[in-house]
Parts: structure tokens; sequence; C-alpha cells
């Protein structure tokens, strides 16, 4: 009965892509336990190390003195929406200069979510090819048609601008600004001169740039000056906030639209009223703490050559990968091999993301191990 999904599996293992979830003793701030021992953790989302730390932990429930629940028991619509959410989603329009901010329960629901609903019959997306899977399930579900330019191809996005953009009614421009794998910056002011030329909506996703990009911590639109620029701007707290959930910020009439008719907000209960709050104080009371240990981050991926905290370092082979992977973890590393579907094939790589403790002295093992590695391909 279940042959055709045993078969896959097998074939998945085969070609070294079967996945599986690992059994991790602990997290520490910079630091994962793993199979007995305590690893460098280059592979967090932990930005700015306030997730699985004890002391900020500690800090918040002291201040949070059993005033939010755990559950919300609704969904926004219905009953879930108490003062903390409105209170977090004002804050954020007013540090965008935006007129309306919604939560969603993640970026996956997010992404899904405003896609699917504003895009409708008609319509049509341009989307960046490496656009994250959460973007492209939302453009599968609209009902609109939807275009995928090559990876920050600027001509060959107003080549497609110039071909398509007559036959539909409403367009929409859909990207990262940090790109979750490849950790490079799409080129933000060229998209917003041809979403003018060309009359499209612009929608960016700052799941790994909020939080770290900018004075404010507001993400790469910050740090390009051209927030006003962009019609609706996403970002998550699981990743550098160390909480759990998202928001899209934008004008009222798009997100009085969503809270209409985005199905992913609207038929799933409202995140859990403490974690809004633990948001909210990170944001109010943390981030502003950060930017120099932000600058130090950044400075440190430069020297590794890339643009942001995520640091691709692409090796082909899924096999070699998982073996690099292996050689890192004896060395006190802890990093995860990124294989296809995740990446296209042939991509395979090791996706390093720093985070804010990290120093340079933490990485010298690591330098060498690549350096050599490097030295046996170019020998190849
Ligand atoms: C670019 C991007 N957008 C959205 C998401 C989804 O966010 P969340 O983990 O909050 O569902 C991710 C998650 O990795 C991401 O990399």
């Amino acid at each position: 009965m279940y042959e055709d999904y045993q078969n896959i599996l097998e074939e998945l293992k085969t070609k070294s892509h079967f996945r599986d979830l690992k059994d991790y003793e602990g997290k520490d701030e910079k630091f994962i336990y793993f199979r007995g021992r305590k690893l460098l953790n280059l592979s967090s989302n932990n930005y700015l190390n306030f997730a699985d730390n004890e002391k900020i932990t500690k800090e918040f429930l002291d201040w949070a003195e059993g005033k939010y629940s755990f559950g919300s028991a609704s969904a926004r619509l219905l009953t879930g929406t108490l003062p903390i959410y409105k209170e977090l989603e004002e804050l954020l329009s007013e540090m965008y200069g935006k007129e309306r901010t919604l939560l969603y329960n993640s970026g996956y629901h997010a992404n899904v979510g405003i896609s699917s609903a504003l895009c409708q019959k008609g319509d049509v997306i341009f989307s960046d090819k490496l656009n994250h899977a959460s973007i492209i399930d939302g453009m599968r579900l609209s009902e609109g048609k939807f275009f995928r330019f090559p990876h920050n191809d600027m001509s060959a996005l107003e080549n497609l601008l110039e071909r398509e953009r007559g036959n539909y009614k409403n367009a929409f421009i859909i990207t990262e600004s940090v790109f979750s794998m490849d950790g490079d910056i799409e080129d933000l002011k060229k998209i917003i001169q041809l979403k003018k030329k060309y009359d499209c909506i612009m929608i960016i996703d700052e799941a790994h740039a909020f939080g770290v990009f900018g004075e404010k911590g507001l993400g790469v639109a910050e740090s390009f000056g051209i927030i006003n620029d962009i019609d609706l701007i996403v970002g998550t707290f699981g990743k550098a906030i160390g909480s759990m959930g998202a928001f899209v910020t934008g004008s009222k009439i798009l997100i009085d639209f969503l809270i209409n008719k985005s199905r992913a907000f609207i038929f799933s209960t409202a995140l859990p009223p403490i974690n809004v709050a633990f948001t909210k104080w990170i944001i109010e009371h943390k981030l502003p703490e950060t930017l120099e240990k932000r600058k130090r981050m950044l400075s440190i991926a430069k020297i590794m050559g890339s643009d942001s905290h995520i640091i691709p370092v692409i090796i082909g082979g899924n096999k070699e990968t998982v073996d690099l992977c292996e050689v890192l973890f004896h060395n006190g590393y802890f990093t995860l091999p990124i294989r296809p579907p995740t990446v296209p094939v042939g991509t395979s790589r090791l996706r390093l993301s720093l985070t804010s403790d990290i120093t340079e002295e933490d990485l010298k093992v690591l330098g060498e191990k690549l350096n050599a590695l490097t030295l046996v391909k170019q020998a190849k």
C-alpha cells in the first residue's frame, strides 16, 4: 500500500537527498550540543543570540510578570486580537512610517497568504528564481499567472516586464532582500525603477535582514533608504528576533484587503500572546543595543566574502558536502549540508550563518580547513 512512498524514500537515500530529524542535546547562545560535543553553531538563524539565551528569557519572564498567556484560543478576526497584537502592529507601522501592519503566524504563513490573496485572476507576479519556497507556494495558490526571472538579473526582469506587463491587470514584483541560501542582496534600487516604469506593486521579504541591517534593524530597505518606495515589506520574528511570527507593513488599503481576503491569516489561531509580547519587548528593549555587534558581524562576513551574515560555501556534490560537514564537526563547528531541492542540483553547499557573538578567533580553524579545501579543488 505504501510502496510508492517507500520507493521514493529509497531513491532519496541513493542520491544522498534523504533527510531526517536530528537529536540535538541542547543549544546555548552561539553553541549547540550534538553527538556529545559542544560546537560553534554556524547553522542558526539566531543572528543576535536572543533565542536559546537563558539570561534574556529570564529577564523577559520577570518583566512579563505573568501578564500574557500561552494561547490565544482564537483567530484574529474572532476573539484573537488582544491589545498586545495591536501594540506590536502599531509599533512596526511607526518604525517603518507605513500606514498599517499585520501580524502573521510565521513567515511561511505571510508569504503564502499575501500573494495568493492579492494576485487575482488576470493579474501577474514576477518573482526572483531563488525566492523562498513560501513565496513560490503563495504564487502557486494565487489565481494569477507568475513568471520567474533569473536570480538578481535585472535585464531579464525588464525584458519580461516589457513582454508581459501589458497582458495583465495588476502586476507584482516579489523578491527577498538578503537571499536565504546565497546571502547576496537583490538590486532593490533597480527594481524600484522598474516597478515605477511598469506600474507594479513591489513586495520584499526581509526575513533574513530584519533585525540585522539598518540603524534601527528594519532591514536592507532601511539601510538603502528606500522604505517609502516599497509597497509591502515582510519581516519575520523567528530569525534575528529569536521569537516566532511575521509581519507585513504597507498601505492601509492593501493591509485591509489582506485582513479580509488572506486565508493564511484568517483561518489560523493567532500567535500566543506571550510570544507577541516577547517580540515587542525584544524590538523595543534589546534590538536598539545591538548596532555595534551587528556592524561587527557584517564586517566579519565581508572578510569571508559575503555582503551579509549568510555565507555560502558551494561544494557541488551532495556527498562531498556531507563529508566536509563531518570534518568541520570534528574541529568543533556545526554546519549543515544544504542540498537539492533546497538549492539547485550541483550546487550543494554549506550555508554558514554568523551570529553576533561569534568572533574572528572563533572562525580561525574553519578558515584553515576551507582554504585547504580550495587548494585541493584547484589541484584537481
Ligand atoms: C526568505 C524566507 N522567507 C520566509 C521564511 C519563513 O519564515 P518562518 O520560518 O517564520 O516561517 C524563511 C524561512 O526560512 C525564509 O528564509
